[in-house]
């Protein structure tokens, strides 16, 4: 009997597995072949978003979940009363009403290709042909792939892309005019946001069709753009090479002046969801090392991440290697004593609105992290 081999590397991110039917239009073949589905994400306005940091009704019922005991305010004070008996003596389990919010309920769904478009059309024409433009302005448009193996990871959306969106949205203030560099870029859903309100926005990752792919989600969303004036520029930036490629001749290198640009003027560098692999998550660390000890000013580091668990065979239990590798580095750094730099290293609280819609689960992070540079006749002392 012939051999079967099953691939097991192969990933399905749940942003795309739990997007309604609609958002799975193929809409092409990407250069090397695979499916490209298009997926429309609305950015919420005030009135529709979810508040986090508002606790919601029914999170502070007396009855548990389970329904297993029940407690009960007498004269201000808490008593548990035991578990709720109906007259046979079973347990009488009182559900918790479903919250009202039907667009983030759970839906789990196989992609359906609605329609192929021609390979040829150019993302504005695909604008003008979309069916739906009635919230087309509002809307955040990203063509990817689906399951992919692990070294395309990257043209899927990923959920950390869209807590570091949430974020970005909420500090319009704080990103305004700023130059920004994001590592890790994937199909550039966290850049484009950036852009909205930053000035200038490196938007970097490597290999050509995944940059082409990201390309081409920026032109996708010149409508998000053109408002602020904002600007996002694809290149490569490989954190396995030392350098930035200047060669003219390859797409997506860098020309002089933007390596000058990032030098001299970044204020942010912002990463989302881009640890899950032990010597990956190294050559990111020495890459944000490298760019510090380049940077002649302080400078505000943002990662979103997510802590995900597997049962694994090795230990059997449940771990988070990745998500402990990535803790691990982040503790290195703010041990690290450079003489010229020092490091401050904290999370911050996932209150901040959503404005997209997608699950924001509690094994989803965000970080900060804080370089200083010494007065210049301290450093030099
Ligand atoms: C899980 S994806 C996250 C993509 C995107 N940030 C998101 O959240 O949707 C991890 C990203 O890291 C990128 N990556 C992996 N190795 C890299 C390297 N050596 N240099 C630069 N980027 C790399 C991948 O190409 C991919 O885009």
């Amino acid at each position: 009997m012939a051999q079967v081999t099953l691939r097991h590397d192969t990933v399905l991110s749940d942003v795309h597995l739990l997007q309604p039917n609609g958002s799975h239009q193929m809409s092409r073949l990407n250069a090397v072949g695979q499916p490209v589905f298009i997926a429309k994400f609305k950015i919420l306005r005030d009135a529709e978003r979810h508040d986090n940091s508002v606790p919601e009704k029914g999170d502070t019922d007396n009855r548990t979940e389970k329904g297993d005991t029940e407690t009960k305010a007498v004269g201000g004070q808490v008593q548990d009363v035991g578990p709720a008996l109906d007259e046979d003596g079973d347990l009488d389990i009182v559900r918790r009403p479903e919250k009202q919010c039907p667009e983030s309920v759970r839906l789990t769904v196989h992609p359906i290709i609605l329609r192929q478009c021609s390979p040829l059309l150019k993302p504005e024409e695909e604008n003008e042909d979309d069916g739906d433009n009635t919230c087309f302005k509002d809307t955040l448009r990203i063509e990817h792939t689906m399951a992919t193996p692990l070294e395309d990871v990257g043209k899927q959306v990923w959920r950390g892309a869209f807590l570091l969106a949430d974020f970005i949205l909420s500090q319009p203030v704080m990103f305004r005019g700023a130059t920004v560099l994001e590592l890790g870029a994937g199909m550039g859903l966290a850049s484009i946001m950036m852009a909205t309100k930053a000035k200038k926005v490196y938007c970097t990752d490597v290999g050509e069709d995944l940059l082409k792919m990201c390309q081409r989600n920026v032109v996708l969303n010149n409508h998000l753009l053109e408002p602020g004036g904002g600007e996002v520029r694809v290149r490569q930036l490989d954190w396995q090479q030392q350098d930035l490629c200047t060669d003219a001749d390859v797409e997506f290198s860098w020309t002089e002046e933007e390596v000058a640009d990032i030098f001299d003027n970044i204020n942010f560098i912002i990463a989302a969801d881009v640890f899950y692999d032990d010597d990956l998550t190294d050559a990111f660390f020495r890459t944000l090392c490298r760019l510090y000890s380049y940077l002649p000013h302080g400078c505000v580091t943002y990662i979103s991440t997510e802590k995900r668990m597997n049962f694994t065979v090795q230990h059997l239990d449940v771990s988070c290697e990745a998500y402990d590798h990535f803790r691990c580095c982040l503790s290195r750094l703010s041990h690290l004593v450079d003489g010229q730099i020092s490091f401050s290293v904290e999370q911050l609280p996932s209150t901040f609105p959503q404005f997209l819609h997608y699950e924001r689960i509690e094994q989803l992070e965000l970080w900060k992290l804080t370089t200083t540079h010494p007065p210049f006749d301290q450093a030099h002392t």
